[in-house]
């Protein structure tokens, strides 16, 4: 058995006894492959053990331990006071429920402000579990994205509206509506995957623009409330099944439906997600700005 990777065949082709690690089918790399093959990439948040089993099992293929979980987890009205620390404990519990996913770990507000504080964020979320971590914005982070990919840790950028910046931004808005906020907008998409970027959430932007976006990387966009044409979708968890208590934004689609979900189980609906962003029917015009 190498320690490099227990599942591997040893020299006699003799397979480990040791229960299989995980070893995830959705890969970093993969996911440039399933863009070029022009299959979309279902991403959703999770923040425990059980939903990353569920969505793990049902076909998502990416699961996001966000900082959304300030508001949905912890009730706070913005992800600003998340912490490392709870980051890094929810990534221990998804990491757990998974066999077949990619863990996308996000980094919390600040904790990747310089190089050096990204690269102690992102040692403690690997440790955790995570396999690619997300930080907001460009400008000055594109140092930050460089030093981290250069040292091998996968990124995944987030643009357009970023939720740490709420109070810069004066609200939760749609950006890059006027000409030059959408050119910087894509400038600002490219200099992300030059800076060593392998995929980019783009979050309440128009949907043209996150389609020119789309077609001028070789990085997966993946859209929230940016339209159909961004590579993949993701959605937070508890928005997709109906719970909360607040008002849901426009890109927000009830999966619970007895429509999409006849069944009425949390299983239905996380397959009809899946089966509906791989089909291209979620999101609908609707659902875009
Ligand atoms: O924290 C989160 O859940 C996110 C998604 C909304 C993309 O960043």
């Amino acid at each position: 058995m190498s320690y490099i990777n227990p599942d591997l065949p040893d020299a006699n082709g003799e397979a480990s006894e040791l229960p299989p690690s995980r070893s995830p089918l959705i890969t970093v790399p993969k996911l440039q492959e399933l863009k070029r093959a022009g299959e979309r990439i279902v991403m959703m948040t999770a923040y425990d053990y059980t939903f990353a089993d569920l969505l793990d099992r049902n076909g998502v293929d990416v699961i996001l331990v966000g900082d959304s979980l300030g508001m949905v987890i912890q009730g706070h009205r913005s992800t600003l006071p998340v912490t490392v620390e709870e980051l890094c404990y929810h990534t221990r519990c998804v990491t757990r429920g998974m066999k077949r996913g990619l863990l996308l770990g996000d980094m919390p507000m600040l904790s990747y402000a310089t190089l050096e504080r990204a690269l102690e964020t992102s040692a403690q979320l690997l440790r955790a579990g995570a396999q690619m971590l997300k930080l907001e914005g460009a400008g000055p982070m594109l140092e930050v994205i460089h030093g981290l990919s250069r040292r091998d840790v996968a990124v995944c950028a987030h643009l357009g509206l970023t939720p740490q910046s709420l109070h810069k931004l004066g609200g939760y808005k749609v950006q890059g509506k006027e000409q030059r906020a959408a050119k910087q907008l894509l400038d600002d998409a490219i200099a992300a995957e030059q800076a060593g970027a392998e995929m980019l959430v783009l979050e309440c932007v128009p949907a043209e623009l996150a389609g020119q976006i789309t077609a001028a990387l070789q990085i997966p966009t993946i859209g929230i409330g940016a339209g159909a044409q961004c590579d993949g979708q993701v959605l937070v968890l508890h928005d997709a099944l109906g719970l909360g208590p607040h008002r849901k934004p426009r890109f927000v689609k009830n999966f619970m439906s007895a429509e999409d979900n006849p069944s009425g189980e949390l299983k239905g609906a996380i397959k009809a997600y899946v089966r509906a962003v791989k089909s291209g029917n979620f999101p609908g015009v609707e659902h875009g700005y």
